[in-house]
């Protein structure tokens, strides 16, 4: 185990996951296509059925956006997304049809790192949804997760929803990282993919969303925690596996409010009856049926 190249310096590891997310996104551009395709993630068709469709004004952060597969898939149901994404150059690659959405209104795209942007260009309690989908893995220290959290909870309204997901120790591949701290699941890329050496994972499990988001005083309940997968990208066809929270933020008088009983530890709500189940354990994903158009 080497603890090599890693510093505690947020700044640094901020500015490594921008450079590697830019040199992504100018790989793609040049290979003629996008990462992912058009289609929604599982983590924006999960928010997606829990939220439902949008009240007048109502508006939902996608942080990490990319090129906005899924901040297009939420303005179907009525939402003004805020489109947030460190790489300078992810909004150049969203197709025709996503940068339209700005000039109607309906999306508008942020350059910058969440965690220190949220406070000085969002309210409070803006959001009625919050999706992130597969970006947390890259946070390698826990003061980057623990501002992640911190700017979630504040930006997400009092009953808000919120879909996260990040890569799960499913996706140690031995042939293209070595471990860190296999233990606190924090491993690192080896020279076998172009781009990535050195390149840190923070894997996550439900537990660990568990401790970080549902713990005793935290902002949210948990409602469940399902494992699933897709493609890499369209032009490295290996699924990539990951873990996505589903929570509501609790009210903020409940939070703050030190005699109130329910304050403490969340529960993990059982599923409605039909649904399969969870924290951690196999998904089949039970919102399959939930359709953005
Ligand atoms: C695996 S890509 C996922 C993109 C998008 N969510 C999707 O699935 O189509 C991860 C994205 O997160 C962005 N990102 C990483 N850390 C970020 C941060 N602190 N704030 C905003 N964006 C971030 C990267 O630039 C990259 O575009």
């Amino acid at each position: 185990m080497s603890n090599k190249n890693l510093t505690d310096d947020p700044k640094d590891h901020i500015a490594q996951i921008k450079e590697r997310w830019e040199f992504q996104y100018a790989k793609e551009e040049a290979a003629g296509g996008l990462a992912w395709g058009k289609k929604s993630s599982e983590t924006a068709r999960l928010l997606g059925a829990f939220l439902g469709p949008a009240d007048p004004g109502e508006e939902i952060v996608d942080v990490g956006a990319g090129y906005g597969r899924d901040t297009h898939a939420f303005t179907k149901l009525g939402y003004h997304v805020h489109a947030v994404d460190l790489a300078s150059n992810a909004f150049e690659r969203a197709p025709t049809e996503v940068k339209k959405l700005v000039e109607d209104g309906k999306a508008t795209f942020h350059i910058g790192n969440f965690s220190e942007l949220s406070k000085t260009i969002f309210r409070e309690g803006q959001f009625k949804g919050l999706n992130c989908h597969r970006v947390a893995h890259l946070f390698p220290t826990e003061s980057l997760v623990d501002d992640f959290a911190e700017a979630v909870a504040w930006g997400v309204a009092d009953d808000g929803k919120v879909c996260i997901s990040a890569r799960d120790k499913r996706d140690y591949n031995p042939d293209q990282m070595e471990w860190i701290d296999e233990e606190k699941g924090l491993a690192r890329y080896n020279d076998t993919m172009e781009g990535r050496k050195g390149h840190i994972i923070s894997f996550w499990s439900a537990k660990r969303f568990e401790d970080k988001f549902g713990g005793k005083d935290s902002d949210f309940q948990i409602v469940h925690c399902v494992e699933s997968e897709e493609p890499e990208s369209v032009t490295n066809d290996v699924a990539t596996k990951f873990t996505i929270m589903h929570a509501i933020r609790k009210a903020r008088a409940q939070v703050q409010d030190n005699s109130n009983p329910q304050k403490g530890p969340s529960n993990i709500i059982p599923l409605p009856t039909g649904s399969q189940a969870f924290a951690g354990t196999q998904l089949r994903f039970p919102y399959a049926a939930f359709k953005f158009a």
